[in-house]
């Protein structure tokens, strides 16, 4: 039996497609603008997202970090969630690259941070405060469920943070899952957004690389300020190559990555000593309380390991599952009889 890594979708390897488009991608140096594969990638990304424009980046933190440095001065503050990935797992780069203050909203259970508190946080002119400067939002959230945020909900954030002369920035690591779980196209969620982020390398398989859009001024920009993180990567055509396969091929399988996960869900949360909030299971994430006499969360983990199974325990007896395109529906069927084994012969 193949390992079945649940850890993360960033596990997934980059499809044969993929490593054939490698092969004949066109090249040149990015950081002159000539690579043609690249550039494609990016008018790709920016017609998909209906923006201006795009920039293709490294990974996920440097495009959000480059979103922040490039609406933000030293010494503005970002109004984001406390669970949002920017604030709890990009070592600080807002504050130690940029000088950018946080200002950390409680996140609810759904990814959403109330309205009212977004509107009590922007500071009034003074000279004793920061200048609230930028909104961040994340969708799908990853610490809260992967629930996805809804047009509805954005367009609110986004009149706030109009009314204000703020801007707003989405963490779309992974966008196309908030879109295929509410059934809407990625530019319908974003359309009242100043600036997005996406993540190729997580369900869309790519090996490595995230895209940032927006407007074509706010983008150049962005090229300056991802050349000063060390961000020009020349002939990155290589990795762009597999972000167009990855971008006209992979959005319509994520749905399936959605019922596997919906599937594990119900399969676990019928054996005692588990419990999932099925409400909550929208989209390839799966949070999962352990509660067993007998079972700790240490024999679990490696008990699950040597029948090959691997995920994260991301706090006391609470654990963390991710389907991707790594995962099919006989691998779901594995897991759930090897959880029924363990939790049936204790
Ligand atoms: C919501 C979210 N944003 C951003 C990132 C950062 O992406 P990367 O790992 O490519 O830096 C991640 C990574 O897991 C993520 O889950």
């Amino acid at each position: 039996m193949h390992p079945i890594d649940l850890r993360s979708d960033t596990v997934t390897l980059p499809t044969n497609e993929m490593l054939e488009a490698i092969s004949k991608a066109e090249l040149g140096d990015d950081v002159f603008q000539e690579d043609p594969t690249v550039n494609k990638l990016e008018h790709l990304a920016a017609k998909t997202f209906n923006k201006e424009s795009a920039i293709f980046m490294p990974s996920g933190t440097m495009a959000n970090l480059v979103a922040v440095l490039t609406h933000c001065q030293r010494g503005d503050e970002v109004i984001l969630g406390d669970q949002s990935h920017t604030f709890l797992y990009e070592a600080g780069g807002i504050s130690s690259f940029g000088g950018v203050h946080s200002r950390q909203i409680k996140n609810y259970d759904d990814g959403t941070m109330r309205l009212e508190d977004i509107k009590n946080s922007v500071r009034k002119k003074d000279v004793h405060f920061p200048p609230s400067r930028l909104v961040c939002l994340e969708n799908t959230h990853n610490r809260c469920f992967g629930m996805p945020l809804d047009i509805n909900y954005i367009n609110k954030v986004s009149e706030i943070v109009k009314n204000n002369s703020m801007m707003l920035h989405v963490d779309g690591a992974r966008i196309f899952n908030a879109a295929a779980a509410l059934n809407k196209s990625v530019a319908e969620l974003t359309s009242e957004v100043d600036s997005v982020s996406f993540c190729l390398s997580k369900g869309l398989s790519a090996p490595s690389g995230s895209l940032l859009c927006g407007k074509k001024e706010f983008i150049e920009k962005a090229r300056f300020n991802r050349k000063a993180l060390g961000g020009g990567m020349r002939q990155s055509g290589i990795l762009a190559a597999t972000g167009i396969v990855a971008l006209n091929k992979m959005p319509k399988k994520i749905i399936k990555d959605h019922q596997n996960a919906s599937t594990l869900a119900k399969g676990l949360n019928a054996i005692s000593g588990i419990s999932i909030d099925l409400e909550k299971v929208k989209t390839n994430i799966i949070y999962f309380k352990l509660n067993h006499s007998k079972i700790d969360s240490v024999t679990l983990i490696n008990s699950m390991l040597k029948k090959n199974i691997k995920f994260f325990e991301l706090g006391p007896n609470w654990f963390r599952l991710v389907t991707h395109a790594g995962i099919n529906e006989e691998d779901i069927e594995h897991v759930l009889i090897q959880f029924k084994d363990l939790f049936s012969k204790i």
